[in-house]
């Protein structure tokens, strides 16, 4: 819900919205249609910069020095409350694709993920392979976990990632939000040191991508901090995957060439 939409609410003044639906009375619930989502136009399309695989989106073209740190499974009882104290120290804004169950037994990791300003997202209530299910337990799989975090934050995600990457046309047909791929597989969970996943990253990384970790291995969260130097010396700033979707350029430079071109 729209700020201004919530106040017309909290106001009970629903006269007062322009775009009422034809033939609507005083005293109707408010129907002004929603904004689009990031990286999306209203008809539904994705913009022109995103860049989708199969339905899902990969990396984010145009969006000049900014990287996404993606981070998925968890939460982890202790190793992504360090995780959180980390990108807090950096000053990183990361995003969460949360497993529903865990997110519902450690309440307090959620809460403290988004009180950091981190996007969470959708990985399911308890990790199935989704291709594998009927559409009702694909529908629950995800319901269940909306209203976990719901429960926890105020606000369901906005987006979704597919547990084992395992997806179908079938799959996508069932899920109205945006289905968040990578570009960056950093494949931390069967790396063998911190250097491995350090390097996988920084090496690898472009403007616009969407880098994947997984914040239940401890590897992984002691090459954050590497990861974050390394990419902030190749002049790379961190945003959600939500920001990142809207397009808009990190650094500042990046824009005044972009002007100039134009
Ligand atoms: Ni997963």
């Amino acid at each position: 819900m729209t700020a201004i939409a919530l106040l017309a609410v909290v106001a009970g003044c629903t006269t007062i919205v322009p775009d009422a639906a034809p033939g609507a009375r005083h005293g109707d619930p408010v129907t002004a249609a929603p904004p689009p989502r990031p990286g999306y136009t209203a008809d539904g399309a994705l913009q022109p910069w995103i860049e989708a695989g199969h339905g899902e989106i990969r990396r984010v073209n145009g969006a000049e020095g900014c990287v996404a740190l993606t981070f998925d499974d968890g939460p982890h009882p202790t190793l992504t409350p360090r995780l959180l104290a980390l990108l807090a120290e950096e000053d990183v804004r990361a995003t969460f694709f949360v497993v529903g169950s865990r997110a519902q037994q450690w309440p307090d990791i959620i809460r403290a993920m988004n009180a950091g300003g981190h996007e969470i997202g959708n990985h399911s209530w308890n990790h199935p392979d989704l291709t594998q299910l009927g559409n009702d337990q694909v529908t629950e799989q995800l319901a269940r976990t909306d209203a976990a975090i719901f429960s926890i934050t105020g606000a369901a995600p906005d987006i979704v990632r597919l547990p084992y990457d395992a997806s179908s046309p079938r799959v996508l047909s069932l899920i109205s939000r945006p289905v968040i791929w990578w570009d960056i597989d950093t494949l931390d969970w069967k790396a063998t040191s911190v250097g491995e996943v350090v390097d996988s990253a920084v090496r690898r990384a472009r403007s616009g991508s969407i880098v994947l970790m997984h914040d239940i291995h401890a590897t992984t969260v002691s090459a954050v901090r590497g990861i974050i130097e390394g990419l902030r010396a190749r002049g790379f700033d961190f945003v959600t995957v939500s920001e990142l979707m809207t397009g808009r350029p990190c650094r500042a430079e990046t824009v005044i060439a972009t002007a100039r071109q134009g």
